[in-house]
């Protein structure tokens, strides 16, 4: 049995903008998705998740589906048991989809020795998001294989962001296409506010450049701050969201805001390692669900090979 692993991802800043080509800065977190992958001797497919048990099937396993369909340019697959196992919340904003998705192809290429190389699964782990999705940038599915912080679309990397931080669910399950159709239609309606607003959240990502490499986390929970407020004016905030941004900030944490597509889903806040169990607890006595975590500098993996 081969088992592959990869990981999930909070925006420190710039979801959204990004779509339109601004800066943003994503750092990869220490919640995984593992795919297990054993050869079946029936010659059937079966993909298992808590979603269901079921063959190649685009409605519960889109992106496992897509992903096997995909793969099947570099060698014949068939005959495979797939389990997925993930502890990374589904639908959530924190790069489920993108992990699942990069998992399954560095599974499926060490499985049926297709050599693929790391740039090679980020790229087709993008086409894969954008065929399920429509509309997906690179940057989920490149920063979970490749782990650690990047500043995108340079695909620069940056240093590791070494404080605490927590990621509150407002279990609220949103999508990211209709998220981002929203702000696309509210650009066009506006163009000359909501523009600036977008080329504004690209400039933080710019400045933060340099705070993520001074470990400087004060100055980027501020900046952290002020994303959020901007998000919220583009439309993909929420009641739910800033109740735990707020809940967080007000518990010590240098700052709060969303990640991901917003509309439901997660915030993320940065505080001092120290202060980690306190922010957890506040988000949880406002209604969410709090995960403590850390960032990773592990991508894609191959954790076992059996
Ligand atoms: C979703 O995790 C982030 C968005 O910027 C969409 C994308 O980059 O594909 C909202």
């Amino acid at each position: 049995m081969i088992t592959c692993s990869a990981p999930g991802k909070i925006y420190i800043f710039g979801e959204h903008a990004v779509v339109y080509g601004e800066n943003a800065i994503c750092c990869a977190v220490d919640l995984r998705t593992r795919v297990h992958i054993e050869h079946d001797e029936s010659a059937i497919i079966s993909i298992e998740s808590v979603l269901g048990k079921t063959g190649i099937d685009f409605e519960i396993h889109p992106y496992v589906s897509a992903v096997i369909e995909r793969m099947r340019e570099f060698a014949s697959i068939k005959g495979i048991r797939i389990k997925i196992e993930s502890d990374i919340p589904v639908g959530s904003g924190v790069g489920s989809s993108a992990a699942v998705t990069v998992a399954t192809i560095a599974a499926l290429n060490r499985m049926f020795d297709c050599n693929l190389t790391l740039e090679k699964i980020a790229k087709l782990g993008h086409e894969v998001e954008i065929q399920v999705q429509g509309a997906a940038s690179p940057t989920d599915t490149y920063v979970s294989t490749m782990g650690g912080v990047f500043m995108i679309p340079q695909r620069k990397q940056l240093k590791n962001i070494e404080c605490g931080i927590v990621i509150g669910n407002t279990n609220v399950l949103s999508s990211t296409k209709e998220l981002v159709a929203n702000v696309a239609e509210l650009r066009k309606n506006y163009p000359q506010i909501i523009g600036p607003v977008l080329s504004t959240i690209g400039s933080m990502s710019e400045i933060g450049e340099e705070l993520v490499d001074n470990s400087d986390y004060i100055s980027i929970g501020k900046l952290m701050d002020i994303n959020h407020g901007l998000l919220d004016s583009i439309g993909v905030g929420s009641f739910e969201l800033s109740s735990l941004v707020y809940a967080a900030r007000s518990s010590g944490a240098f700052g709060a805001k969303i990640t991901g597509a917003g509309g439901g889903g997660c915030m993320v806040a940065l505080m001092d390692k120290a202060k980690t169990e306190a922010v957890a607890g506040a988000i949880n006595e406002a209604g969410g669900s709090s995960i403590i975590t850390n960032a990773t500098e592990h991508g894609v993996m191959v954790e076992s090979n059996l």
